[in-house]
């Protein structure tokens, strides 16, 4: 007789990148960037996508109707053969859970994620509850979501400094109201491993019915414990992980995805347990994010940082050349990195770039974007002996997930040099179809281009940061910036219409060329767009506002 083979259980990935991620400062994404981060959560092999908080403005609730209905259904290449669920999060009421219902609806798997804080820091100074009406508020808030739909997850805001017979009480309410996921959230990240751990076991061994429901663990990294305390909750039984690419989130960030599928599956021996996570899609997903909202990746960060897998020492290469075993544990392979091949030359057509385009996953382009994309991929190939997967991926990403235009480079000429000031002209058509042009001096030439677009748009703003990277490596390689915006303090342009007072929000923007100076140009112009657009949007919001009290 053959031996039984244990199959490992599987922790489900609930990715949270486009809701918690979303709300680092100056992550913001528009519309088609989280619609494109989705459909690569979905080819990651993600099994529930958190979309967003529907309630929070009118373009939130689109941009999750929008995953829900086109991303949704998608199921090629996913492991599983089974659609994400598509989840959105809802305060404790009925106003917040119906708005979520109808955003997720449309997907052929949705969820209502409902939370409520249970420690008497936030019972007592934010929510001005006692005990007794939060134990109320959660059975009538899950109670009515149940009624809606079926996949209902419910977390304890706070769980980490609540007190575990509370939370024993508060969860057994839950599940009993309908809820068939738990989640347990360190939401400002205070625990350590073994207490977190603890807690988890205790929930899973005291609460009736435990057995019921999916346990999940949602940890912060305010002590760079994110990634240690959700696998302790794993150990401790949980099967749900709540995580973010790159480990993006408020403050210090969430558990990064990457960290934990790839401990789970380079430490199988450890855990013995499997996810539905195709691990070669890591760093393709990694990168989107990361230039999507303009969160740079620290180069020591673990498995998607630039030297997550260099060797730097001697002895290590040494080592390295004779068995990469020696200093490796994870081959790059893996995660998806140093699998770019070289599939497309200058003499390739424009049949052959689309093929490898539904090949690369961009079965969703138009003929428009694919005929922009094969331009750009022409001037690139003529530059460049090699066009890469990465490359391309860039070019995809400066030329077709943009912001609406509003204003669009025609031409910019620098002149630099050790002996001379810096000056740029620039050539650009503004959102009336006008060619307007200036020159500027500036610092070095990508300043005085900056300073040049300044005075043909007439918007103030700080700039935050910038970065610029090679997404390949050698002299001829395509250069991407990455930049982040603030309007001036005391600008005052942009308006929240319910307040009526200024948002001084961060804004990211990117950029790909052969040419650095063009590429730091197109990532400012991005950046300034998303920022120009989000002053209309507002303003129209208060138009609206203003002419329904006038009618009222
Ligand atoms: O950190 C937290 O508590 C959250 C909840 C909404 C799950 O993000
Ligand atoms: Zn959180």
């Amino acid at each position: 007789m053959s031996e039984q083979v244990a199959i490992p259980d599987t922790v489900l990935i609930f990715d949270t990148t486009l809701r918690d991620g979303e709300q680092s400062p100056g992550a913001t994404l528009n519309v088609e960037e989280k619609l494109e981060i989705a459909r690569q959560l979905s080819r990651l092999g993600v099994d529930i996508c958190e979309a967003g908080f529907p309630i929070a403005s009118p373009g939130d609730f689109d941009a999750v109707r929008r995953i829900a209905e086109e991303v949704g259904p998608l199921v090629e290449g996913r492991k599983n053969g089974q659609p994400m669920v598509i989840a959105g999060l809802a305060r404790a009421n009925q106003e917040d859970i119906s708005r979520a219902y109808e955003a997720v609806k449309v997907a052929p798997r949705h969820r209502i994620h409902t939370f409520l804080a249970t420690s008497d820091i936030h019972l007592k100074h934010k929510l001005r509850i006692d005990r007794e009406e939060c134990v109320d508020q959660v059975i009538k808030a899950v109670s009515y979501a149940r009624a809606l739909c079926d996949d209902i997850e419910f977390s304890p805001e706070d769980a980490g400094r609540s007190d575990p017979d509370f939370l024993v009480q508060v969860l057994g309410e839950a599940i009993k109201a309908g809820a068939t996921t738990l989640n347990i959230p360190d939401t400002v990240g205070y625990t350590t491993p073994d207490e977190f751990g603890r807690l988890i076991e205790y929930l899973i061994k005291h609460t009736p019915g435990a057995d019921q429901v999916v346990w999940s663990v949602h940890c912060h990294n305010d002590l760079g414990l994110a990634t240690a305390n959700t696998l302790a909750g794993i150990k401790a039984g949980a099967r749900q992980a709540e995580v973010t690419l790159n480990g993006i989130g408020e403050r210090a960030g969430n558990t990064a995805l990457e960290e934990v599928v790839m401990a789970l599956t380079t430490r199988s021996q450890n855990f013995n347990l499997q996810t539905n996570i195709d691990t070669s899609q890591i760093a393709r997903t990694s990168h989107m994010v990361s230039t999507y909202t303009g969160m740079i990746i620290q180069p020591n960060k673990a498995i998607v940082g630039a030297n997550a897998f260099a060797h730097e020492a001697g002895i290590h290469q040494d080592g390295m050349l004779k068995n990469h075993l020696t200093y490796e544990i994870m081959r790059p392979e893996t995660v998806g990195l140093n699998t770019s091949k070289l599939v497309l030359g200058k003499h390739s057509g424009r049949h052959a770039f689309r093929v490898h385009l539904r090949e690369m996953g961009y079965d969703n382009m138009d003929d428009a974007e694919v005929s922009a994309a094969f331009k750009r991929f022409k001037r690139i190939a003529d530059k460049k002996k090699v066009v890469t997967d990465a490359d391309i991926e860039a070019i995809i990403a400066d030329e077709i997930y943009q912001p609406p235009v509003i204003w669009q480079l025609d031409h910019i000429q620098v002149s630099c040099g050790d002996h001379s000031i810096p000056t740029a002209s620039v050539v650009m058509i503004g959102p009336d179809g006008v060619t307007y042009q200036d020159a500027a001096l500036g610092s070095g030439p990508v300043d005085a281009v900056y300073q040049a677009i300044n005075r043909i748009v007439g918007v103030t703003n700080r700039l935050t940061e910038f970065t610029i990277n090679a997404v390949t490596e050698g002299l001829d390689a395509v250069a991407e910036a990455t930049i982040r915006i603030q309007p001036v303090e005391g600008a005052e342009f942009i308006m929240n219409p319910q307040t009526n007072q200024p948002i001084y929000k961060t804004f990211s923007g990117h950029g790909a060329s052969t040419d650095i100076v063009v590429a730091s140009a197109r990532a400012y112009l991005s950046a300034l767009n998303k920022m120009l657009a989000e002053r209309d949007n507002l303003a129209a919001q208060m138009q609206r506002a203003e002419h329904t009290k006038a009618q009222a």
